[in-house]
């Protein structure tokens, strides 16, 4: 196979999204929109990418790391002058060059290597990725002369009347020769209504020579969506949601109401698994089999064993073991740990904290920085009292301990296996294992009290 590169256009401002963040670096579906095309790139066989940068360089690099050379383009003179950046990375190397937007998340990895084949097979100079446009409105026009060989690339604001009655539009992304591109490029002027250095201009300088210029037709237009707005960045996640949720369903997981669900890219869900209706799924969340993932729940970053029960919940940072039932209205904060068939209930919030197999924890209780065996029970109400200001603390429990209901847990302490607590208890020092521990204020009936209220 010949060699393949990229250049990836990405030195753009993106003035129509309207902030702070550089436009390439919004994220869809979970990844910066670069990362979507870099990933994409990185399939089609690719071996060398330099990435064209100029806004918001330095965090380009940060997000694409050693996965990309870099070009710097001071001043946005036009597509043309961006891939010409890449000269003295590029220019002296054999082989077929992949050029694309940093803004076109949709573009799939077949469809590159698709192009790459074509344009290797076919012997062209340059292969076009073309599409056939409802309303071609602003994309570059493709013009083919009788034979319906493709003749040139002309913009929006040069076409002719005749030109822009054309509907088949560049995409914006090519495979070119890649001698012959540097080649070309060092003869495009910036003669036109832009007063820019068009890249398009490559191919009427390669039919001069005679060149065989080709185009390949996108079935769906869809995919080149090219983001300029907050608009087209949530059609782009819409239709990249749809792909990433039909993928889960064809590998066995059942979804209620899948245009409701949001599940990041790069989530796994084992089969068998039901997800309802409104949940998101983010981050690198691993799901095993046979989960049920109830309405209305987050889950952040987190791994979740097989057969797990989750309703209406938010999980962050955290791993629960198997057979765990989790909600209404738990909170799994960062680094906890839930073992197998651990129950947490309702107004359960759980914070870098371990709970061994068996744990109950079924209501309106707070555990944070805790270490507990298996098989406690720990009652309505339990707190763990983590926090006095200042310093924050552990505490540990024991295998099949009990707590009563409103216990106070001040940490640090270590309450031993077995152990009792009784309800009320304000535990402020360590508890032997297989002991009760009670502190409580004895309590004392006043008689006649409703009299003697009454003559106040
Ligand atoms: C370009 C094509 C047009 C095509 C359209 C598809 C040219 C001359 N025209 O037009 O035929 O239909 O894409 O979307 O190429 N960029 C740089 N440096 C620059 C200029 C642009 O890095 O100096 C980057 C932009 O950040 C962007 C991409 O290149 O990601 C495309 O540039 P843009 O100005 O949007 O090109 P269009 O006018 O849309
Ligand atoms: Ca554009």
């Amino acid at each position: 196979m010949e060699k393949r590169m990229a250049v990836v256009l990405a030195a753009g401002k993106g003035t129509r999204m309207k902030s702070k963040l550089y436009k390439v670096l919004h994220p869809v579906c979970g990844l910066p929109m670069v990362e979507h095309v870099i990933r994409a790139v990185e399939k089609s066989g690719a071996s060398q990418i330099v990435s064209i940068i100029g806004h918001g360089a330095e965090h380009v690099k940060a997000v694409l790391q050693e996965r990309s050379h870099y070009a710097f383009q001071e001043e946005q003179l036009g597509t043309g002058h961006a891939v010409l950046q890449a000269k003295d990375l590029l220019a002296h190397l054999d082989g077929s060059t992949l050029v694309i937007c940093g803004d076109t998340p949709l573009l799939t990895h077949e469809t590159l290597a698709q192009l790459f084949q074509e344009h290797e097979q076919s012997g062209a100079k340059a292969t076009i990725l073309t599409a056939i446009a409802t309303d071609p409105t602003g994309y570059g026009r493709v013009i083919r002369d009788a034979t319906g060989a493709v003749t040139k690339i002309v913009e929006q604001k040069d076409a002719t009347s005749e030109e822009l009655a054309v509907c088949e539009i560049n995409t914006g992304t090519y495979v070119f020769d890649n001698q012959m591109l540097f080649e070309k490029l060092a003869n495009v002027t910036n003669q036109n209504a832009s007063g820019e250095y068009y890249l398009t201009d490559v191919i009427e300088l390669l039919k001069q020579d005679g060149a065989l210029v080709g185009a390949h037709i996108l079935p769906n237009m869809q995919e080149s969506l090219g983001v300029n707005d907050r608009v087209a960045l949530a059609q782009a996640t819409k239709i990249m949601q749809q792909r990433i949720n039909e993928a889960h369903m064809r590998n066995g997981v059942t979804m209620i109401a899948p245009e409701t669900t949001y599940i990041e890219v790069d989530v796994e869900i084992g089969s068998d698994t039901i997800v309802e209706s409104a949940v998101s799924l983010k981050g690198t969340t691993k799901i095993g089999a046979e989960c049920f993932i109830g309405t209305q729940t987050e889950i952040v970053d987190s791994h979740i064993a097989d057969g797990v029960h989750i309703t209406q919940s938010v999980i962050e940072q955290s791993v629960v073991e198997a057979q765990a039932t989790i909600g209404p209205f738990a909170h799994l904060r960062p680094k906890s740990h839930l073992g197998e068939r651990v129950h947490v209930g309702n107004f359960v919030e759980i914070k870098n904290s371990t709970l061994g197999n068996d744990t109950k924890a079924g209501h309106l209780t707070y555990v944070g920085d805790a270490d507990l065996g298996a098989s406690i029970n720990l009652g309505c109400g339990t707190i763990f009292v983590n926090y006095d200001g200042k310093y924050k603390y552990r505490s540990t429990v024991g295998d099949q301990a009990f707590i009563g209901c409103n216990a106070n847990i001040m940490s640090p302490v270590n309450i031993g296996a077995r152990a009792f607590v009784a309800a009320g208890t304000t535990v402020t020092h360590d508890i032997p294992e297989e002991s009760l521990a009670i502190s409580r204020v004895k309590q004392s009936n006043i008689s006649n009290y409703w009299q003697k209220f009454s003559k106040k």
